[in-house]
């Protein structure tokens, strides 16, 4: 028997029990009409314990995934969620992702497909950098007294020096000068931190946002490396601040030059809409709705594992004349956009995708 034809003969209980993400089906009357082996587990719980037991049963009568079952029932088109708490005395508290979609054919039927954490952990761990924002905050604002105003005296006695100077000392005074420059830009970079003025929002467009800094890009530190565009046309624009996004992507753009250490480098530029994604961010009352996704991949090194954990905080580098700031000015910018930003990274493939709410007022363009 040729391959294929045996492949076919694979019972689907077979391929649904062999899924990691728990899979249960649910009947106009909300009632469990079938679950996966990993749906049984997550439920702690037999089909035969749990089939045709009402799926409000199993789940606090005010837990999220009630109103997203309803909405599927009624609306007849899908949602996904992503960081829901699940919090009921059959499973223990869990942070969950959820897809729920209409069956087709069956009205008022619904599959939910629940994942574990994997995206939630993303989100996670995104969000440790609003820590770091805080306290490198505070201790930019320090530097920026402590540090700056002694520096420009030392930088003006050096100048006065110069003046007398020969020779040798001459570049001694200019070493004094370079070098506190150099500390000076390091102080204005993380004075960003502790900018608390809102946002000045309007509708930005992600292509010209993207055109702009593959323009800086390819004219500087990415000379030698191919940018692909896989843009999609129609996508809406942007709730966000066009300097702050332009430094956002500069920042990602410049990381993934930075990885790339062969002659057939390559970058990814991309945009895609996807549908009905709801966040729930912790610190935040309502559900963020961030439909646009714009990602930036690289055929690179890869981020080296020992820093993915902390990858979004401050001085986080491995580059001998890195900062480790870029990133976690990223990370602030797009919180302060009520956007999320996670990655993938394996040597040879590195994404980062940014999420980013829409803009409600397509007049207000930049
Ligand atoms: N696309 C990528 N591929 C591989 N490693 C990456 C990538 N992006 C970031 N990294 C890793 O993350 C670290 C932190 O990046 P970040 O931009 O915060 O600081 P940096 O690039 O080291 O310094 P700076 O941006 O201040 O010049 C980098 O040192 C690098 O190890
Ligand atoms: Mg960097």
């Amino acid at each position: 028997m040729p391959f294929f034809e045996e492949s076919l003969n694979i019972k689907s209980d077979n391929i649904l029990n062999g899924l990691g993400s728990s899979i249960i089906v649910i009947d106009d009357r909300s009632n469990i009409a079938y679950l996966n082996s990993s749906a049984e587990q997550f439920f702690a719980g037999s089909q035969t314990q749990l089939k045709g037991q009402e799926i409000g049963q199993l789940l606090p009568f005010d837990s999220p995934l009630m109103t997203l079952i309803k909405q599927v029932q009624l609306s007849g088109s899908g949602v996904s969620d992503y960081g829901l708490t699940l919090d009921t005395p059959r499973i223990v508290k869990q942070l969950i992702n959820v897809q729920v979609t209409p069956v087709l054919d069956y009205p008022g039927f619904a599959i939910l497909n629940i994942f574990k954490r994997s995206m939630a952990d993303k989100i996670d761990r995104q969000l440790t950098h609003r820590n770091t924002a805080r306290s490198v905050s505070a201790m930019s604002a320090m530097l920026a007294h402590e540090v700056k105003n002694p520096l420009s005296g030392i930088r003006g006695a050096a100048q006065l020096l110069e003046q007398e100077a020969t020779g040798g000392d001459q570049e001694l005074t200019q070493l004094i000068c370079d070098e506190t420059d150099r500390i000076c830009e390091l102080v204005d970079r993380m004075e960003v931190f502790s900018d608390q003025r809102p946002l000045e929002r309007k509708s930005v467009n992600a292509h010209k946002v993207l055109e702009r800094v593959r323009q800086i890009a390819q004219n500087g530190f990415a000379e030698n490396i191919k940018i692909i565009e896989k843009y999609d046309p129609s996508l809406p624009s942007i709730n966000g601040d066009h300097d702050q996004l332009v430094q956002i992507f500069l920042n990602l753009i410049k990381n993934a030059a930075e990885a790339i250490n062969h002659e057939n480098g390559e970058i990814i530029l991309s945009t895609a809409y996807q549908h009905s994604v709801h966040f729930a961010l912790p610190g935040r009352v309502s559900r963020a709705l961030l439909p646009l996704v714009i990602s930036v991949q690289d055929n690179g090194t890869g981020i080296p594992v020992e820093l993915q954990d902390h990858l979004f905080e401050a001085f986080v580098t491995s580059k001998s004349n890195g900062t480790g700031l870029g990133l976690a000015l990223v990370a602030k910018m797009i919180d302060d956009h009520g956007g999320v930003i996670e990655f993938d990274s394996y040597p040879g493939k590195t994404v980062f995708r940014v999420i980013l709410p829409m803009s409600t007022n397509p007049d207000e363009t930049d």
